[in-house]
């Protein structure tokens, strides 16, 4: 049996969802089970506000839209953008030529009939709302996700399948004039402009539900492909600073057609032993806490160029890519430093968190194992670990197992109230970190003792069980356990 085989034997439908707030690496674990598993890969939330980066043969891919296993297509394997995706055509055409131009097919690639389309408006609307997250905004990605399922909700919204009849659409952009009184819409310039775009996917429209219980029924072995995370998510997450879908397990089998019952085993991603947020939104582990909030929400300013250069980390600009020592000593200085928001920002260099999708500095902080016991309870016990590698030089490790609110109640349970988690101090467990390069180990048995204690640690903690843990980017740096 195959080292993979150990986790998806027997099983026909495995989805892959974020337990924290996004940028886990999910891409990564998708890619492993695409290649060597899955029939079928499909994606149910979410738009281009998503990132999922992968590397295949040493080289960095990152898609936004299409599931990362269409890589895969020429090997047979379909991909599929569900019915609870927003699609921006633009960026999915570009994504599209992209793969022309590597000479990728994508022949087995289906677009959901009943997934939304974002329009220019919404697009302009998002912007506008979030112009500064330091004004008060939630600091979304601006790709237009939220008013497009606003519109949706409000059963106004335009689906893929409205594409294709003229006069409806035409209809509808009509309609959307009376909602967004503040931007100037040409009908027929819009509908001009999505033409070409619609021309170019319409072999690939399919009533995509159907043909996932027709799958299902032939016993294909689908692979759903989650988005953002638990907390961001819009029914469970800590609203309003959210994403506008349901990124659970429940909304992502809902997106290609299923129920979250059909699911044989959700797999959560849990970034450890530290953890990331982009945007604004409560975070009680955040290293430097409200100074790395707003230091975080000037995005660009503080983006990789810049603290690359102001902490003086030698780099090199290699093809466009910006190419640094992860561990480099000054990294290592500030991971260990006393000072949390420069703790903070070592991290963050160390695990290069700067957004797939905005670029944006990801703020960062211990992995949260109260929020963590909370997910679960929704996405279900198994775990998969990532990231583990980047804490390489960590003289500790801390986890949060319980927190106190407002210095006195002792509190081990998740609250979604921002007023309330605002105010939670974390408890921390102290692990031993380790100095040694963990990329090449196989066997858990085989970890610094600290790893595996906090590992333990966690797995009682949250009644979870531990998978697999990502020890590198490469498909072959996992320990399945
Ligand atoms: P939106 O999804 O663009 O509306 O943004 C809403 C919130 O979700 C913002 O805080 C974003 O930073 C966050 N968000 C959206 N997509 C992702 C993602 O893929 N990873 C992490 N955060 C995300």
């Amino acid at each position: 049996m195959s080292r993979i085989e150990r986790i998806t034997k027997d099983k026909q439908i495995i989805a892959v969802v974020c337990n924290q707030v996004g940028d886990t690496g999910k891409g990564k674990i998708t890619d492993i089970l695409a290649a060597s598993w899955a029939d079928i890969i499909a994606r149910g939330t979410g738009g281009n506000n998503a990132g999922h980066t992968v590397v295949i043969n040493g080289k960095q891919r990152i898609f936004h839209l299409l599931p990362s296993g269409i890589v895969y297509s020429n090997q047979g394997k379909t991909s599929i953008l569900g019915n609870g995706m927003v699609i921006d055509l633009r960026v999915l055409c570009g994504e599209l030529d992209e793969l022309d131009r590597e000479e990728t097919s994508y022949n087995n690639l289906m677009i959901s009939e009943d997934a939304h389309v974002i329009m220019p408006y919404h697009i302009e609307r998002d912007k506008a709302k979030n112009e500064s997250q330091k004004k008060g905004g939630i600091g979304s990605t601006g790709r237009g996700i939220g008013p497009c399922y606003t519109d949706k909700i409000a059963r106004r919204g335009i689906f893929i399948r409205d594409l294709f009849y003229t006069y409806k659409l035409v209809e509808k952009i009509k309609k959307a004039t009376e909602f967004y009184p503040d931007i100037k819409i040409s009908v027929e310039q819009i509908v001009e402009e999505l033409k070409p775009y619609a021309e170019r996917i319409k072999p690939f429209v399919r009533d995509t539900i159907s043909e996932m219980h027709k799958s299902v029924r032939m016993g294909k072995k689908i692979l759903l492909e989650g988005a953002q995370g638990l907390l961001l998510s819009i029914e469970f997450g800590t609203y309003p600073y959210v994403t506008s879908s349901d990124c659970s397990i429940n909304g992502t089998a809902a997106g290609v057609g299923l129920s979250a019952r059909a699911v044989d085993l959700p797999l959560g991603i849990v970034k450890f032993p530290y953890m990331t947020r982009v945007g604004a939104g409560p975070f009680p582990t955040e290293f430097g806490g409200r100074d790395s909030e707003v230091y975080c929400a000037d995005g660009l300013e503080h983006n990789v160029n810049f603290e690359l250069e102001h902490y003086r980390i030698p780099f090199k600009l290699i093809n466009g890519e910006l190419k640094y020592d992860h561990h480099h000593l000054k990294i290592l200085e500030l991971m260990n430093s006393d000072n949390p928001f420069l703790q903070g920002v070592g991290i963050r260099l160390a695990g290069a968190e700067y957004g797939a999708t905005t670029k944006r500095p990801r703020r960062t902080g211990w992995t949260d194992l109260v929020a963590l016991k909370y997910a679960i309870g929704i996405n279900g016990p198994d775990i998969v670990l990532t990231k583990v590698d980047v804490l390489q030089g960590a003289e500790q490790i801390k986890l949060a197992r319980r927190y106190t609110y407002a210095h006195s109640e002792s509190v081990d349970n998740f609250t979604r109230k921002d007023e309330a988690l605002r105010y939670m101090d974390p408890i921390y467990n102290i692990f031993e970190g380790f100095s040694e390069d963990i990329s090449q180990i196989r066997d858990h048995k085989d970890l610094p003792s600290g790893l595996q204690q906090a590992i333990k640690f966690l797995e009682t903690h949250v009644n979870g069980r531990v998978r697999m843990i990502s020890t590198g980017p490469e498909q072959k740096q996992v320990i399945i356990k």
